[in-house]
C-alpha cells in the first residue's frame, strides 16, 4: 500500500534527528572558529596599525609609490569588500529565510529555469567591475614607472646575493651592505632615490613595505625602482623571493636620514678605512687568511667581491644582513663561527684559535 509523501518524509525525518543534532553542533564549531579567527585578524590589524616603525606595515606608507599603491589597493579592498558584502548577504538571506522547516516536506519551491535578464547581469557587472579594477591598478603602475629621476635624485645599485645585499653608490663612491641610507623627501625638496636592482646569483626581491611594492632582482637583468621617503628612520624590509636556505634572514634596513644627516653619512662612507696601530696583529691575520678574497676594505690591498665591503662595517646597525645586531658579543660569534648564525652561509668556520678570533675582532672594530 502506498504511503502519502508527507508521512514516509515525517517518519525518515524522526530515525533522522540524531543527524540533524550532529549538523547544527558542526555548524556551532565553524561559527565559533570563523569568529575567533576574525578576532585575531582584527588583533593583527590593530597591532600592525599602531606600530609602524617596528613592524612592517603596508597600511602605513610613508612614500610616494608606497602611499600611491596603499590608495589603489584600499579601493579596490573597498570594491572588492561590497561584492563580499552583496553576495554573503544574499546567502545569508536566502539560508535564513528558505531554510529547511517542519513540514516542508509535502512541497517543492518553484523551480526557475534559465533568465535571460539575470544571466547577462552577473555577466555584463563583473566585466564591468574589472575592467575599472584594470584601468585603476595600470594606471598607478604607470604613473610610477614612468617617473623620471629628477636633477639631484640619489641613485644606488642594489646586487642581491646568497644571502645579504650590497650596495653601491657609482656616483658618491660608496659600498656598503645591507642597509641603504637615502635623504628624507620634504614637501620644499623632493628627493627621490632610484635604485638599480640586480642580482649576482639567483632571484631576489627587494621588499620595504612602508616605501614600495615588492621587485625582483634577476640574475642577468636590470630593474629598477624608487622611493621618496617623508619620515627619518629605520625601515625594515626583507628578501621576498625564496632564495635558499636563509633567505628568511636575508633583512634590509633603509636608513631615511635628514639631507644634513645624509650628506655627513656619504662623507664618512667615503673615507678610506683608518689605520689603527692598536689592531695591527689583527691586521696581519685578517691579511694573512683568506678573508681577503672574499671582502674588501678600501684603502687596504683586500679586494673580494664575493662578500660584503668591510671598510665601515661598524657603522653598520646588524650583521650577517640583520640575522643579528652589530655588538661585540655577535661579531665574535660570527667570525669565530658564522654557521652557528646563519647555517648554510658562505662564510666557512676558519677554524681559528680564541687569541687569533679576539685579534681579529678587534681590527674589525675599527673599521669605523
Ligand atoms: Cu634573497 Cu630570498
Amino acid at each position: 500500500m502506498r504511503r502519502p509523501l508527507n508521512q514516509i518524509h515525517a517518519s525518515s525525518c524522526r530515525s533522522a534527528e540524531p543527524r540533524w543534532r550532529v549538523i547544527g553542533a558542526a555548524r556551532k564549531l565553524v561559527f565559533a572558529s570563523h569568529s575567533a579567527a576574525l578576532i585575531i585578524v582584527a588583533g593583527c590589524w590593530q597591532q600592525a596599525l599602531a606600530d609602524p616603525g617596528g613592524v612592517t606595515s603596508i597600511f602605513k606608507p610613508l612614500s610616494e609609490p608606497a602611499q600611491q599603491i596603499g590608495e589603489t589597493s584600499i579601493l579596490v579592498m573597498a570594491i572588492c569588500g561590497v561584492i563580499f558584502s552583496v553576495v554573503a548577504g544574499l546567502l545569508l538571506y536566502t539560508i535564513i529565510r528558505y531554510r529547511h522547516r517542519r513540514g516542508d516536506e509535502a512541497s517543492e519551491p518553484p523551480q526557475i529555469y534559465g533568465s535571460n535578464q539575470i544571466e547577462t547581469a552577473w555577466t555584463v557587472l563583473p566585466i564591468l567591475i574589472v575592467f575599472v579594477l584594470i584601468l585603476v591598478t595600470s594606471r598607478t603602475i604607470a604613473d610610477i614607472q614612468d617617473r623620471k629621476p629628477p636633477t639631484g635624485a640619489v641613485h644606488s645599485t642594489v646586487v642581491g646575493h646568497q644571502w645579504w645585499w650590497e650596495i653601491r653608490y657609482p656616483e658618491l663612491g660608496i659600498v656598503t651592505a645591507n642597509e641603504l641610507h637615502v635623504p628624507e623627501s620634504t614637501e620644499s625638496s623632493h628627493q627621490p632615490t632610484y635604485l638599480k636592482l640586480q642580482s649576482a646569483d639567483v632571484a631576489h626581491s627587494f621588499w620595504v613595505p612602508q616605501l614600495n611594492g615588492k621587485t625582483d632582482l634577476i640574475p642577468n637583468r636590470e630593474n629598477n625602482m624608487w622611493i621618496a621617503p617623508t619620515e627619518p628612520g629605520t625601515y625594515l624590509g626583507n628578501c621576498a623571493e625564496y632564495c635558499g636556505t636563509q633567505h628568511a634572514r636575508m633583512l634590509l634596513r633603509v636608513v631615511v636620514q635628514t639631507r644634513s644627516e645624509f650628506e655627513k653619512w656619504v662623507k664618512e662612507q667615503q673615507q678610506t678605512a683608518v689605520e689603527d696601530p692598536g689592531a695591527a696583529e689583527g691586521r696581519k691575520i685578517f691579511f694573512g687568511n683568506s678573508c681577503v678574497s672574499c671582502h674588501a676594505i678600501r684603502g687596504t690591498s683586500a679586494k673580494g667581491v664575493f662578500g660584503p665591503d668591510l671598510t665601515h662595517l661598524m657603522s653598520r646597525q646588524t650583521l650577517a644582513s640583520g640575522a643579528a645586531p652589530n655588538s661585540h658579543e655577535t661579531l665574535r660569534a660570527w667570525v669565530r663561527d658564522p654557521q652557528q648564525l646563519k647555517v648554510g652561509c658562505l662564510m666557512p668556520n676558519m677554524q681559528m684559535s680564541d687569541k687569533e678570533v679576539d685579534q681579529i675582532v678587534a681590527y674589525l672594530e675599527t673599521l669605523r
